[in-house]
């Protein structure tokens, strides 16, 4: 039986970037590397919680204790998330595509002869929104932002927005993607706890001994 802080909780996790399929060998994706998801879903671990780990395609080993799915595209990793609920904490880390090709050709586009195809794209689900809108809505649904600029402001307008109890804002005006640092703010109903720049691991622990407290309140 795990002991500390979380045991007997389970923590949902996603992390990573999403794969958006354009024909079999090119997609279209973004700088995500998941190390402050998998930073995360490590630290709930060591914390006693059950852990699953909702991964993108990421170079990262699978932290020890954590049970972990791996997808590729957004679709695949909304049906990963609702599959895994109920959680009692859900931390949405993943760099979602906003958008995906309308439909992924079956064979390789060819260039030869061919004018440059036109990308058309479509809207992707919303993980965070859908999970906060749904009747498995964990007890605590904390999300990210990653902005360059007026950060705390597109924080709090995504928490009401999404419908999160947290979300985590962090500057990537730097080199925080794929980086081993990282400075946050955790934007609540009724405050802004911001931590000092430190690495993605530490940030991780911090987190999730602020999870842990929100059930001991
Ligand atoms: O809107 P934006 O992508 O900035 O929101 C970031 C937050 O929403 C993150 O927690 C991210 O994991 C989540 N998200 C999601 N599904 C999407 C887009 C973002 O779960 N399609």
């Amino acid at each position: 039986p795990a002991s500390g802080p979380l045991a007997d909780r389970h923590v949902l996790v996603t992390a990573g970037p999403t794969w958006e399929p354009i024909d079999p060998v090119r997609y279209i994706a973004n700088r995500s590397s998941g190390k402050q998801g998998f930073a995360i879903a490590a630290a709930a671990a060591e914390a006693g919680a059950r852990v699953t780990l909702v991964a993108g395609p990421v170079h990262l080993p699978t932290p020890p204790g954590v049970t972990r799915v791996d997808v590729e595209s957004a679709r695949e990793m909304a049906e990963a998330v609702s599959r895994a609920l109920p959680a009692d904490v859900a931390v949405m880390v993943a760099a979602v595509a906003d958008w995906r090709p309308v439909s992924a050709a079956g064979i390789k586009l060819k260039k030869r002869g061919y004018a440059p195809p036109a990308l058309e794209l479509a809207e992707n689900p919303d993980i965070l929104a859908t999970v906060a809108a749904s009747p498995n809505r964990p007890a605590l649904l904390v999300g990210f932002a990653a902005e360059t600029n007026d950060v705390l402001h597109y924080a709090r307008e995504k928490r009401q927005r999404k419908g999160a109890d947290w979300i985590v804002a962090n500057d990537v005006s730097g080199d925080v993607m794929g980086g081993a640092n990282n400075t946050v703010h955790i934007v609540r109903q009724d405050d802004i706890v911001s931590l000092p720049e430190m690495p993605k691991d530490d940030v991780a622990r911090a987190l999730v001994e602020r999870f842990a407290d929100a059930f001991v309140r």
